[in-house]
């Protein structure tokens, strides 16, 4: 063998073992940094994993639905409230809640009025954490006696501004960093 084919086998070596990192995921860190940003292009899951924000798409978002997306590892409820879910929310009365700290990252001091729990004034637009604040189950959505979600795994009733109206929840969900950047996009983080 040439020098010459030596070497052309050691390239293709190279491009082999290369791949093989690329879809192998997280497990590369300890193969050097050189490799970490075609990893993050190559694989969506590392790049998500590894970006602090996300856009959100939700122009297919239809009244009374919601959209789940996985970010920083968690699930995040994006909700499109119907005009009744935005009314229960608003009529709701602070002396009602268990917690009355609006949870909200973009709004630390603020209390757990419903307007101060959602993204857009009209209301339409809830984001919250996707984590019961008991023991950090995913709760189910449109479900339990308030209309919004329900955690089955012990129980937690949450309202339709995700804040916890009954059971062994001890705080609202939480509404994360959050914001419109323009009438499809939410951006968290
Ligand atoms: S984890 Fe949700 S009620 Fe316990």
């Amino acid at each position: 063998m040439s020098h010459a084919d030596n070497h052309a086998g050691s390239g293709e070596g190279s491009r082999r073992d290369f791949l093989y990192y690329a879809t192998a995921g997280a497990g590369v860190v300890a193969t050097g940094a050189a490799v970490w940003p075609l990893v993050n292009q190559m694989n969506p899951s590392a790049d998500v994993r590894s970006l602090a924000s996300i856009m959100v798409d939700i122009s297919t978002v239809e009244v009374g639905t919601q959209l789940t997306v996985k970010w920083r590892g968690k699930p995040v409820f994006i909700r499109r409230r119907t005009a009744e879910e935005i009314k229960a929310a608003r009529d709701t009365k602070l002396e009602e809640l268990v917690d009355v700290n609006g949870e909200n990252k973009n709004k630390p001091d603020a209390d757990a009025s419903d307007a101060n729990r959602t993204l857009d004034e009209a209301g339409e637009w809830l984001v919250t954490m996707g984590v019961c604040t008991h023991l950090g189950c995913v709760p189910l959505g449109n479900q339990g006696d308030f209309g919004g979600w329900f955690c089955p795994c012990h129980g937690s009733h949450y309202d339709t501004a995700g804040r916890i109206r009954k059971g062994p929840a001890p705080r609202n969900l939480e509404v994360p960093i959050s914001v419109f950047t323009d009438d499809k996009t939410i951006k968290l983080g």
